[in-house]
């Protein structure tokens, strides 16, 4: 039988189109519904982008007002939710109490089973406002401490901050907070998005499909990623009585070390972008601001002695993972709580696929080579 080509991981095999974003590894660009992201992250705050990526063009101000009053109205933990999270343990990952509350918000719903796209775009707008108190309250009542409960005075990502840590957070840090989920919040046929594709293609309803997201998100090949920067800096070992150039020493001889044992270093590399995740300058910068603004210099040694030592051992860029975990370490945020977060942001994107998927629809079912045993029979 000839050798099929078998495409592994559907590397290079383009599926479908899509208009929410185009990943342009030539340009090294990212466009969400034809805008560059650096521009976005720059000038706009997360609402305006998940309505955005949800209804193809940016809100005018009655559309984001409409919006803004919906989201705040909706952020609060309700209390059959709160019980169902406080029933889970401690020691489940983080990334489990989001996919259960994902789960929960979906059963708690009456129109959950609607598939038309008003339906699904308000369950969308319901589930990106309820999320952040979920991985707040989850943090929280891991240190102990009580529930924070939303405040409809602050924007997202300043009550984000506020649920999370109890005290409204500094301007700087509500910004690089909100150019986080600005980045994280959409890129074209990453796993997890795929994931919810092809949930959505078998017309299962929407909250199934984040739930089979988040899944897949966790893994440490994909969103994980950012939890496990955070593991590689602390083996390394934050010091912050040391300088930068000390840091960068200690980073560059760990790598060298973890390169020579074959590891995979997580936070670099990306299948699509070949020459460097077009989301790390914008992301970067938004750490450099945090250094700045909690005088941490030692921290971006480290990322620099890991950048350079993959840089120069491999040629292997960062991706937008690598300098997020150390931004949300720096925020306050535990590690555990990282892709928590970007399930947050992703929530609009994967929201905007399946409101996508489901307007031409079809049954998203590959094929495959059999290799076991020739046919046999049992007598
Ligand atoms: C995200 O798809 C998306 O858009 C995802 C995402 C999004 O916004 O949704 O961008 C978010 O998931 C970013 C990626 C986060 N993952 C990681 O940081 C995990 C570490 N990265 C690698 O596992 C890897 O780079 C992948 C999985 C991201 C991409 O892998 P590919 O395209 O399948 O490439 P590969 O694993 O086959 O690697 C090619 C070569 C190999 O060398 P050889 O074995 O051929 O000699 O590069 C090496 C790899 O060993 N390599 C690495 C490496 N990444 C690639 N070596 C060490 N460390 C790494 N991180």
């Amino acid at each position: 039988m000839a050798e099929t080509d078998i495409k592994k991981g559907l590397a290079g095999v383009v599926v479908d189109t899509t208009a929410v974003s185009k990943v342009n590894p030539e340009t090294n660009s990212l466009l969400y519904r034809g805008y560059p992201v650096q521009e976005l992250a720059a000038s706009c705050s997360f609402e305006q982008v998940a309505l955005l990526l949800w209804n193809g063009e940016l809100p005018s101000d009655d559309e984001l007002a409409e919006f803004t009053a919906f989201e705040r109205a909706h952020r609060a933990l309700s209390p059959e939710l709160k019980q169902v999270i406080d029933a889970l343990p401690d020691t489940c990952h983080p990334m489990d109490v989001c996919r259960t509350a994902a789960s929960v918000l979906g059963a708690q719903d009456p129109t959950a089973e609607h598939s038309s796209k008003e339906a699904n775009l308000a369950k969308a707008k319901s589930l990106l406002a309820a999320m952040p108190a979920v991985v707040a309250y989850d943090q929280r009542r891991r240190r102990g401490q009580e529930l924070v409960e939303p405040r409809e005075d602050l924007g997202y990502s300043a009550n984000f901050l506020w649920m999370t840590f109890g005290e409204e957070a500094a301007q700087p840090v509500v910004d690089a907070f909100n150019v986080s989920m600005i980045l994280y919040a959409e890129h074209s046929f990453n796993a997890s998005t795929f994931t919810a594709r092809v949930i959505t293609s078998t017309l299962s309803d929407l909250h199934s499909a984040v739930v089979g997201a988040i899944g897949a998100l966790k893994g440490p090949l994909h969103g994980g990623a950012n939890e496990a920067v955070m593991h590689t800096f602390d083996e390394i070992g934050i010091r912050q009585e040391e300088t930068a150039e000390e840091a960068e020493a200690r980073a560059k001889a760990w790598m060298d070390d973890a390169l020579a044992q074959k590891k995979k270093v997580m936070g670099f590399g990306h299948r699509v972008y070949k020459n460097g995740d077009s989301r790390v300058p914008t992301m970067k910068a938004a750490l450099d601001a945090m250094i700045e603004h909690y005088d941490r210099p030692e921290v971006l040694g480290l990322y620099n002695g890991l950048e350079k030592s993959m840089g120069e051992a491999k040629n292997i860029k960062p991706n937008l993972d690598y300098p997020a975990g150390p931004a949300y370490h720096l925020m306050g945020f535990d590690t555990p709580t990282f892709t928590p977060l970007f399930v947050a942001s992703r929530i609009s994107g994967w929201t905007a696929h399946i409101m996508e998927q489901l307007e031409a629809n079809a049954l998203i079912r590959p094929l495959s080579e059999y290799n076991g045993p020739d046919e046999r029979h049992l007598s």
